[in-house]
């Protein structure tokens, strides 16, 4: 077949995943795109996909997809078209998240044709924790654009086989977020408001102070990575923690892993 259509569908708080899946795009070799962000509550959609190829891609949290994205992603149907799924991973484990993905699409009538788990930069890195710190870089993009033309070079033959995605099932237990948020630090805080603006689950607000809502927040370090003084960080200990054995076990640099 060759590829006209493509459905474009993310979640990515940090912006790691929608460039991946751009580069995937781009090497698929179809500028009409059909574009869904769901990174930030947009209602629930309700879409039935009929026509073109879909690409679907999530990051990868606690080695599972998080649930605000299967949340928003459930309103979606599709006719059998053939789908990508992208896994992005902060160079931890992508564990079973990429088959939770392929079985939440399978059930809603994606025909899933290939799929992949890139690294992006971990969203509790820092200057001092640099776990995966750039990525996806310059030889990830390329390799992503490159994926997009053999899965269109795929696509044209008659006859194709189905990846086999690695992952368990049962999946591993879902940990639940909720109670531990970033913290503003007011001396340095200019109340620009532009942490609120990129949280996909909208629990902060600013008026002369920075409230943030914890128990809502799934610790996604949106609101970190965009602030541009710096203001917002974590001070938890659990987090502390993490970012120490990140930083002890998964600094040597991972390769993405293409299912086709
Ligand atoms: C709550 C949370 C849990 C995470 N769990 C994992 C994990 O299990 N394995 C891993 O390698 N990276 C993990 N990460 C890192 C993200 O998968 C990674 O930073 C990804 O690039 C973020 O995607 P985005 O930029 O599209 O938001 C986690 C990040 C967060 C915020």
């Amino acid at each position: 077949m060759k590829i006209e259509k493509i459905h474009f569908i993310y979640f990515s708080p940090t912006g790691t995943t929608k460039k991946v899946i751009e580069a995937i795009v781009k090497g698929l070799g179809s500028d009409q795109l059909d574009h869904f962000d769901l990174t930030f509550p947009c209602g629930q959609i309700e879409k039935t996909i009929e026509d073109g190829i879909a690409i679907i891609g999530s990051p990868v949290y606690a080695g599972r997809i998080p649930e605000d994205c299967l949340q928003r992603l459930e309103g979606f149907r599709a006719n059998n078209v053939p789908t990508i799924l992208i896994a992005l991973y902060g160079n931890r484990e992508f564990e079973d998240a990429l088959v939770e993905l392929r079985d939440v699409s399978k059930i809603q009538g994606f025909n899933i044709v290939a799929a992949g788990a890139f690294i992006g930069e971990h969203s509790y890195a820092t200057q001092k924790h640099p776990i995966a710190t750039g990525r996806p870089n310059d030889e990830d993009l390329s390799l992503a654009f490159k994926f997009g033309q053999e899965i269109a070079s795929k696509l044209e033959q008659d006859n194709f086989t189905l990846p086999v995605i690695e992952g368990e099932v049962p999946y591993r237990e879902r940990i639940k977020f909720g109670g531990i948020a970033p913290e503003t630090d007011l001396e340095s805080c200019t109340l620009c408001g532009q942490c609120a603006q990129v949280c996909p689950v909208q629990i902060i607000s600013i008026t002369d102070n920075v409230t943030t809502q914890a128990e809502r927040c799934i610790m996604c370090c949106a609101c970190i990575k965009i602030c541009p003084s710096q203001a917002r960080y974590f001070s938890h200990p659990s987090i502390k923690e993490k970012r120490e054995l990140l930083t002890k076990h998964c600094l040597a640099p991972k390769p993405p892993k293409l299912f086709l």
